[in-house]
């Protein structure tokens, strides 16, 4: 009898160890579906933000201050933007959804983080020139912003989804 008193708790901690094992596995999935969205939608929120400088800058859509609001956008959203690429969640530990995060991002993680910051210049500069209202240097910063800004960062570290 006395043996099925030490067994107990030892058959208790395997059975504890294994929900805890199991628990992680789990959410963690969920976790990177999430990642994977909001950072794309961050992305997506980058992309409309350009079409409105563009739009003013090209086709004379909106004023400075929708501009500046746009740059704002970008500026702030680069700032956080490598809180969204945690490790683990590259294109190929998640499958589901589709993720461009090339593995390479977490190999070369100082450049991509200087990547970001670079975005973040380059936007708070087309801020400050429509807040500014200087038309005529916002066609260069808006250039410089989506080539150095978005094109550098995505040229090495994202594969483009279909
Ligand atoms: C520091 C790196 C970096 C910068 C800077 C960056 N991106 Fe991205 N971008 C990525 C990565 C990585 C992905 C792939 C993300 C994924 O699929 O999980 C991506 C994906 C995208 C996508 C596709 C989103 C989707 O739904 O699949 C768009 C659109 C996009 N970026 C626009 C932009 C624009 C516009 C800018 C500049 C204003 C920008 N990005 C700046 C790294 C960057």
């Amino acid at each position: 009898m006395k043996s099925w008193h030490v067994a107990a708790p030892v058959m208790a901690g395997l059975l504890l160890g294994a929900a805890l094992t199991f628990a992680p596995a789990v959410s963690q999935a969920e976790d990177s579906a999430t990642i994977v969205h909001e950072r794309q939608q961050l992305m997506k929120d980058f992309g409309s933000a350009m079409k409105t400088i563009g739009g003013y800058l090209q086709g004379g859509i909106g004023t400075t201050d929708d501009v500046a609001a746009a740059a704002g956008v970008i500026a702030e959203g680069a700032a956080s933007l490598p809180d969204h690429f945690p490790a683990g969640t590259s294109m190929d530990d998640v499958m589901d959804p589709k993720t461009g995060a090339k593995p390479v991002i977490w190999e070369q993680w100082d450049q991509f983080v200087t990547d970001s910051q670079t975005l973040e210049a380059r936007a708070t500069a087309v801020q400050e020139l429509a807040m500014a209202m200087d038309d005529a240097a916002l066609g260069d910063a808006f250039q410089a912003l989506g080539n150095d800004g978005c094109g550098s960062c995505h040229k090495t570290f994202r594969e483009k989804l279909e």
